[in-house]
């Protein structure tokens, strides 16, 4: 019997038993029975916890693009693969078949081909939310190419970094694009980060807004002349199980993003077997994820997942808030969406509002609902489950990381267990366990809390950091070895549920976007009057998250403190993104410190929340003296 489609709670602990008593046994039958493969493996799993080193189904051959495309194309080529929502709901929304979107992409890929891109190289995709990012994706993936997306609300110097990071060889762009009521202009940012990457040779443009926009002709392309000139069909690259399919990039504890890397096979039966189950996906639903294709989510949710099940996905270009708080709802009742997957932050803005946004609208095709990014409070969640399920749709709260390729901990629209703040359960396949931080021992009984770890592979995890493998060890397998170590604390009830309990590291999460401290505060002290910087977060009622900034200045100056708080958000802004940008600067004479020099984040984050009472002890800090001095002035 399939246990690709697990229904019921009796389904999925035969499913769950088998996958932890036989895993290789369990995976070789779901990538056996529902891909398709130009060769099989020869080993379900080769593991080395202490390298590192991962590969699932080595030596099998085939294409992404012909599991997620060409396949379906014999018996539903008219069935939409791709509804496109544009910005203005004015505006026709797009039925893109199986079919055209097999020929987009083969046209798309042909275009890097022309432009010399070959298997291995990578390309970095910056665009928005539209139809073009997933011809863009999916072309890569013909031909092998590595497709590291980067989401268009980054700044130059961010993608600049990241494009230095894997040596793009070609950058896919637009002029620019619709969110909300703004036009955002996407070339010129490519134009300023491209002046210091030298690897970069062509940059192909999509046109969206059709601004004028500067041109290289040595250099630049427009992607409708470019499909001018080539043919409407591309054969797939034949490429190993183990050949790396993308690059994303994720925030990590010091200033340099981590190129995460995700292959071929693994990630494939991965993504996709998950969203069958977590979404209950039947044929002829539609499915609608609100992520942006630049995060983990948008890779996994939007495209791969989906696609590679035959769905229908729904891509929006939009804002919840354009043109007015009940877009989501308005585009639900159009489409009449069953599956509907959003992010906490999300759902605390539009709660907030009246209502009445949401019950103009029939929400009736809804069966399932999704959350994913950050721990979801029990107030958005009942307010969720209320307006927006009708108390009728189960809740899946969808724990994973841009590391792990898809969802780990979740439950299943047909789980007799969903609990209001717990993801619950592992899927089949994940065995995730928590260790105290200190013994580094399993803590095997429940009621518990400490780190949480996983510890048996799974066919998405990631396989390395782009060049840079130790850094990929030290940060997932040498924390506690034997394990791959989550960043997260997590806390395993009476019955054996899980409820993450938020990051342990120097990660924030804020508008379920992942920002590592680091970063920000390198770009704070890029401020020519900084001397030094501590940035931690702080509860907020609608991003989850705020980020609160302590920063010592160097010498005496006559900008008022306004000024210097504007200049350096601002320098933030340029630097990451408006995304990074700090809700509170505290300007202060000292940073407290160990005595060997780190700066205790730990103390700051309590006076930044409010528990300057909970210090604990100060004694053996180096400069114990500044720190009544913080907590008078705290903002
Ligand atoms: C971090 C990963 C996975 C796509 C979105 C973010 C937090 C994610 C949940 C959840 C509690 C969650 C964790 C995780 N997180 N989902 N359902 N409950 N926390 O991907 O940027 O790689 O961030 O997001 O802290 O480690 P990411």
């Amino acid at each position: 019997m399939s246990f690709y489609s697990l229904t019921t709670q009796g389904r999925y602990e035969q499913a769950y038993q088998l996958s932890a008593d036989k895993p290789e046994v369990f995976w070789d039958a779901i990538a056996r029975e529902n891909f398709v493969w130009h060769k099989k493996w020869d080993q379900v799993l080769d593991a080395d916890f202490a390298k590192g080193k991962f590969a699932w189904f080595t030596n099998a051959k085939l294409n992404i693009t012909e599991n997620c495309i060409d396949r379906h194309l014999e018996k539903k080529s008219n069935h939409t693969a791709i509804i496109f929502e544009p910005n203005n709901p004015k505006q026709p929304a797009e039925y893109i078949s199986y079919k055209t979107l097999h020929e987009k992409v083969c046209s798309f890929a042909n275009v890097l081909k022309a432009q010399g891109v070959q298997k291995g190289d990578r390309v970095v995709i910056y665009l928005p939310m539209i139809p073009e990012l997933a011809y863009a994706v999916l072309a890569c993936a013909r031909i092998g190419a590595i497709h590291s997306v980067i989401f268009a609300g980054f700044s130059a110097g961010a993608v600049a970094a990241r494009i230095n990071d894997c040596e793009a060889k070609v950058v896919v762009t637009a002029d620019g694009g619709y969110r909300g009521e703004k036009r955002i202009k996407l070339k010129p940012i490519i134009d300023e980060a491209l002046r210091t990457c030298p690897s970069v040779q062509q940059v192909i443009v999509a046109q969206r807004t059709f601004d004028e926009v500067d041109f290289n002709a040595e250099r630049d392309i427009l992607l409708s002349d470019a499909l001018k000139k080539v043919d409407h069909y591309c054969s797939p690259v034949s490429m190993d199980a183990e050949d790396p399919l993308f690059i994303l990039y994720t925030s990590g504890s010091t200033g340099k993003p981590k190129g995460m890397l995700h292959t071929t096979a693994g990630y494939m039966v991965y993504a996709a077997f998950t969203f069958k189950n977590v979404f209950a996906y039947e044929p002829n639903d539609v499915y609608w994820c609100t992520a942006d294709v630049g995060w983990i989510t948008g890779h996994s949710y939007i495209l791969y997942g989906p696609l590679a099940n035959g769905a229908t996905t729904l891509m929006f270009e939009g804002i919840p808030s354009y043109p007015d708080v009940g877009r989501f709802w308005s585009i639900v009742e159009k489409h009449k969406v069953n599956q509907f997957y959003t992010a906490p932050t999300a759902i605390r803005s539009l709660a907030k509002e009246s209502v009445e946004y949401v019950q103009s609208y029939d929400l009736s095709s809804l069966k399932v609902l999704g959350t994913v990014g950050e721990p979801i409070n029990d107030e958005a969640w009942q307010w969720y489950h209320h307006y927006i399920g009708r108390q009728q749709c189960p809740i899946m709260d969808t724990w994973w990381q841009t590391e792990t390729g898809g969802i780990m901990i979740s439950p299943l629209p047909g789980s007799k267990t969903i609990l209001p703040t717990f993801a619950t359960l592992p899927l089949p396949g994940v065995q995730p366990c928590i260790l105290d931080a200190e013994t580094k021992q399993e803590l095997a009984d429940n009621n518990v809390t400490g780190a949480l770890c996983i510890k048996y592979p799974w066919p998405g995890m990631a396989r390395s950091i782009w060049r840079d493998h130790q850094r990929f060890l030290d940060t997932y397998y040498n924390v506690f070895p034997g394990y791959y170590f989550t960043g997260d604390g997590a806390f395993r009830n009476a019955d054996g549920l899980y409820r993450i309990t938020g990051r342990i590291d120097d990660v924030i999460i804020v508008s379920g976007h992942n920002l590592g401290t680091a970063p920000i505060e390198d770009a704070i002290d890029e401020h020519e009057l900084v001397a030094e910087s501590a940035v931690v977060g702080y509860p907020h009622d609608i991003k989850g998250n705020a980020l609160y900034g302590f920063v010592t200045i160097k010498n005496e100056t006559t900008k008022t403190m306004d000024q210097l708080r504007q200049e350096i958000n601002e320098q933030i802004a340029r630097q990451i993104g408006p995304i990074a940008k700090l809700d509170k600067i505290q300007f202060v004479s000292g940073l407290p410190k160990t005595r060997s020099g780190k700066i205790m984040r730990r103390i700051l984050r309590k006076i930044a929340q409010g528990n300057q009472y909970e210090l604990g002890d100060i004694s053996t800090l180096l400069n114990p003296e500044c720190i009544p001095d913080i907590i008078q002035h705290r903002i």
